[in-house]
């Protein structure tokens, strides 16, 4: 196993690992402590049945089961979830707007996901050049970049997620929204397993910081958001098929760039890890 760091911040491929012929233990330990130092980690040019992804994922903890696999899942796989902008008898496959703003996935849940798998299946191209990339932004960077006097003035605050400050192209029923009521969590969170700290902060879902004015509350948002999204602490994945990649919810945030359209197909696998209560 060989590991090629993607940028000096963000990201890091994994070379001389085929999926498909399972891992040993100690492999496996070796890649997710690669996703625990990047935030981000990538194979390419694997090949893998649904059940080999949900194998795959179970290294990063429990795979978890979306809310949206009942609509856009793949029969005997109910972890898989699909994200396509490809339709079938008249119906999309999956969803097609996916994140396209700056997020981490599920923060808007007690214990959101740890982590989230992506395997390519399609990948729109122009000329021959791949379209539809995921730009990935780390958060833990962007903590340790911080001044002291700003490390030390937001340490301890929490902030309300709420599901539907971000603006959803999908539908959500009004089940999904009980399911998820606004919930705070600190601004500033640890890794679970390394300790590093990120700051935890989402434009759109994280709606107010706790202790604060509206004013106070929005202009801290909007800085911190800023702060995260800086072009030192991107990695912007250029898709090939075949490729696998998993971030971590903790240290990254991760945005779609939906610069294609049919008949440029993209057709992703994704599934995600359950994770626990965000601590400071
Ligand atoms: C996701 C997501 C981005 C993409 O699956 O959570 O944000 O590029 N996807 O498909
Ligand atoms: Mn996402």
């Amino acid at each position: 196993m060989e590991i090629r760091k993607a940028t000096d911040t963000t990201g890091a491929e994994i070379l001389g690992i085929d999926v498909a012929a399972g891992l040993d233990r100690k492999t496996a330990y070796a890649i997710r402590k690669v996703l625990d130092e990047h935030g981000v980690i990538f194979l390419r040019n694997q090949c893998i049945t649904p059940e080999q992804q949900v194998d795959f994922t179970r290294l990063f903890g429990e795979p978890d089961i979306n809310f949206n696999a009942l609509r856009f899942g793949i029969d005997g796989s109910p972890e898989i979830y699909i994200i396509s902008n490809i339709n079938k008898d008249g119906k999309p496959i999956g969803t097609r707007r996916a994140g396209e703003t700056w997020h981490t996935d599920m923060s808007y849940a007690k214990e959101p996901a740890a982590a989230t798998m992506l395997f390519a299946v399609e990948v729109p191209t122009l000329q021959g050049l791949p379209l539809g990339d995921t730009a990935f932004a780390n958060a833990a960077a962007a903590w340790d970049a911080l001044p002291t006097e700003l490390q030390d003035a937001i340490n301890g605050l929490r902030g309300t997620f709420d599901f539907r400050g971000r603006k959803r192209n999908s539908p959500v029923s009004a089940e999904d929204i009980a399911k998820y009521p606004p919930i705070d969590h600190p601004i500033v969170r640890s890794h679970p397993r390394t300790g590093r700290k990120s700051l935890y902060i989402v434009r759109d879902d994280c709606t107010s910081i706790i202790g604060k004015d509206a004013q106070e509350s929005a202009a801290l948002i909007e800085a911190l958001a800023d702060h995260i999204v800086k072009p030192e602490f991107i990695y912007q994945h250029k898709w090939q098929v075949g490729d696998i990649v998993v971030w971590d919810n903790c240290t990254v945030q991760h945005r779609a760039i939906l610069d294609y359209e049919l008949p440029q197909r993209r057709l992703m696998w994704r599934t995600t890890v359950k994770g626990t209560i965000p601590q400071l």
